[in-house]
């Protein structure tokens, strides 16, 4: 098992490793002294693991609350949120008592912000199951619904209590939701300051070694939440190829999954850059191969005029000015403010 010390609201583990949640009863009563708990989880997931998971807290004495939902983004919303509000209070969970994000980003985002508002706050453990989930949403204490007008326009930042990722449960993901994930682990190959994780990558598929690839991202994702907790400035780099890549989500009306989007972004930047002469074109060449490698698109399927202009109804861009990801190096990139009508001229 790896730990991750991340140092932020109150400061919590990241635990990784096969079979931890077996372990959950006992992991968690280091973190809380509450004995009712509510766990949340989609309806996939509940299917794989949720009566395991329930029953293990149930026989260590836990009583266990139980939310479950449609899977997928679109319930990730108002109103599903308001029912998760309402199953709590009508269970009497009071402000000690934790919430328990048992999936993927969806689960976590939704249940988290639910755990943020819930009585001002009650404690949060994310269960991450889907690798991007692992390797990102569950770590750094982002918590959101979307709105019919846009993705994660009303949240909070929230951190959990404990993170405990059980990396036997992707095993049962989908081919395409793991590619996804690993769109997520090469951009942080790109942000881990050497080659070191982009070396990794190259020589084994993640799925070879779960435990130490999402260790290596969350250490990488710890440093950037412990440096700028509320993304004002170093957590931005974080977006590298998501500009282009929400663009490429937005365009699609959400049809191309947010993995798919990235890939393809980061692609389009680092071709962007060549063109702009601060990254090396035989590097980019690696990472398009990389990412090609992983199963993942790199060609933009829409016109740059089409993205740029999604891109600049981005809720983190102002009219004029936008703040762009750059990669200069493998293992490095840098935060840039452009003009927002430059903006195409820096992906290809
Ligand atoms: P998701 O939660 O929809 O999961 C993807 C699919 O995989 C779902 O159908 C789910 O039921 C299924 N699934 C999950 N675990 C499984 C398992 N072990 N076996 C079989 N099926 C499984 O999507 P996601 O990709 O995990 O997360 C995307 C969401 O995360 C988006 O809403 C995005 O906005 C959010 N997100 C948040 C942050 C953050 O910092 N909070 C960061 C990145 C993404
Ligand atoms: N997913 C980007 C962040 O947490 O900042």
């Amino acid at each position: 098992m790896i730990s991750v010390q991340v140092n932020a609201g109150k400061g919590y583990r990241v635990l990784i490793g096969a079979g931890l949640l077996k372990e959950l009863p006992a992991k968690l009563s280091e973190v809380t002294g509450s004995k009712h708990v509510m766990l949340v989880s989609d309806d996939n997931v509940w299917g794989l693991y949720g009566e395991s998971v329930k029953n293990r807290l149930c026989e260590a004495g836990y009583q266990t609350e139980t939310f479950v939902f449609a899977h997928g983004e679109a319930s990730k919303n108002l109103s599903i949120y308001g029912s998760l509000l309402e199953t709590m209070c009508d269970a009497h969970l009071t402000r000690e008592d934790p919430v328990l994000a048992l999936g993927g980003g969806v689960v976590g985002d939704l249940a988290g912000f639910a755990a943020a508002t819930y009585q001002r706050g009650v404690p949060l453990v994310q269960l991450p199951t889907s690798l991007l989930a692992a390797v990102d949403s569950s770590v750094g204490g982002k918590t959101a619904v979307d709105l019919p007008n846009g993705k994660n326009q009303v949240g909070a930042f929230y951190q959990p209590s404990l993170v405990v990722c059980d990396t036997d449960t992707f095993r049962t993901l989908p081919d395409a939701e793991y590619r996804n994930g690993c769109a997520e682990i090469i951009k942080y190959a790109m942000l881990d300051g050497g080659e070191e994780l982009f070396g990794l990558l190259s020589e084994k598929p993640v799925k070879d070694r779960y435990e130490q690839i999402v260790g290596h991202c969350v250490a990488i994702k710890r440093d950037f939440v412990e440096a700028d907790e509320f993304d004002r400035g170093l957590r931005m780099l974080l977006n590298f190829g998501h500009t282009v890549g929400h663009g490429i989500e937005a365009c699609s009306g959400y049809a191309i999954p947010h993995g798919q989007a990235v890939a393809m972004g980061m692609a389009a930047i680092a071709r962007g850059a060549v063109k702009k002469g601060c990254f090396a074109a035989d590097s980019a060449q690696k990472l398009i191969r990389l990412i090609k490698d992983y199963g993942l698109p790199t060609e933009l399927p829409y016109t740059k005029d089409e993205l740029a202009a999604k891109a600049a109804s981005d809720k983190k861009n102002t009219t004029d000015a936008m703040r762009i990801i750059v990669p200069e190096q493998i293992g490095t990139c840098r935060i840039q403010k452009i003009e927002t009508a430059d903006f195409p001229e820096w992906f290809e």
